[in-house]
């Protein structure tokens, strides 16, 4: 008889990267799904740099109580260079064994997996990865935790936005978040019945936007809201404006929405899902099925190898921008 292979002792978990409303739910169900399999659960602080720095600590059940409602992560995050370097990884295995580590859940974006993927082909040590990120850019699975809540809180900024927007009869730029990806643009754009979105202004025919707000004005329109999605950093609405005034003659107000789009508490659906992926993970780990990412594909969370999450860039659904331009003729 095939002899039963064994739970893991301790899994660690750690949240990197950008934050998202979700994290704290998706911990929670991780250590309270451990705890009641028998597993341990250690809380790495700070991502990836707190392995190094050794910031670890006992996870119990009652230490990720109340927190399912609160935005950011308890374990804190951080983008962390040193990962990179091979040295580096292999201090960061040295002190996952001193610590009995021997499973690990990592929640973030593709930074986070690239990194994870690394470190299991170098150390082989059981992984799986639940996706985090407001920007819902990584491949392989339709939905990102926090995605959601990031698109209410923007969608209600541009509501507000609106009110003043039509008081002064003025055109607005409203610039979201998502580095490279212009998901939540698209999304918020379709939500906030935006006049048009602006994601990748080197393709972006201005014209064509400064046309579509003609158009509006002969109807009667008094103001229009652009999105704008952020690119490789914000502050790329200021251009556009300069643009605008320089060869339209149009004048306009920048709104940079920022960093609100990732805090907040998070949306049911948020809530739902991180607690599901935070579950499937640890069980995924109790049946020896790594490296893994808990994806959301058809309707339904399952699981995907980890590597298949990183082979190509997800494309964005470019249908959203027809939409926004059919419905704001
Ligand atoms: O976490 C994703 C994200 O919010 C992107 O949308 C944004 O471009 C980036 O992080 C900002 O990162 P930071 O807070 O480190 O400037």
């Amino acid at each position: 008889m095939p002899r039963k292979k064994s739970l893991p002792k301790t899994i660690g978990i750690l949240t990197s990267g950008g934050d998202c409303p979700g994290m704290n739910c998706s911990i929670r169900a991780v250590v309270r799904t451990a705890i009641g399999l028998g597993i341990h659960v250690k809380g790495i602080e700070g991502g990836y740099a707190g392995i190094l720095g050794e910031k670890i600590k006992n996870m119990s059940v009652s230490s990720v109580g109340n927190i399912l409602q609160r935005g950011g992560t308890i374990l804190r995050t951080s983008r962390c260079p040193e990962f990179h370097e091979k040295s580096y990884r292999k201090k960061a295995y040295q002190i996952l064994k001193k610590h009995n580590i021997d499973a690990l859940v990592v929640m973030g974006g593709n930074g986070t997996f690239a990194g994870a993927n690394v470190f299991y082909n170098e150390y082989k040590i059981p992984v799986v990865g639940i996706p985090g990120t407001i920007d819902n850019d990584i491949m392989g699975t339709e939905y990102s935790i926090g995605f959601d809540t990031a698109i209410q809180t923007a969608m209600e900024a541009v509501d507000k936005i609106r009110d003043t927007a039509f008081s002064h009869s003025r055109i607005f730029l409203v610039e979201v978040m998502g580095r490279k990806s212009p998901a939540i643009a698209l999304k918020v754009g379709v939500c906030s019945g935006a006049e048009n979105i602006i994601f990748n202004p080197e393709d972006e025919d201005l014209a064509q936007v400064v046309k579509d707000i003609k158009r509006g004005e002969k109807r009667g329109k008094k103001s229009s809201i652009i999105i704008v999605a952020e690119g490789e950093e914000p502050g790329l609405s200021y251009a556009l404006q300069a643009e605008l005034k320089e060869k339209f003659k149009i004048e306009s107000t920048v709104c940079i929405l920022g960093h609100i789009q990732r805090g907040g508490s998070p949306t049911a659906f948020d809530r739902f899902m991180a607690s599901k992926m935070g579950y499937i993970a640890v069980k995924a780990l109790a049946e020896h099925n790594y490296p893994m990412v808990t994806i959301y594909k058809n309707g339904r969370v399952a699981l995907a190898p980890l590597h298949k999450c990183l082979e190509t860039k997800k494309r964005p659904n470019k249908e959203a921008l027809e939409i926004v331009r059919a419905l704001s003729i």
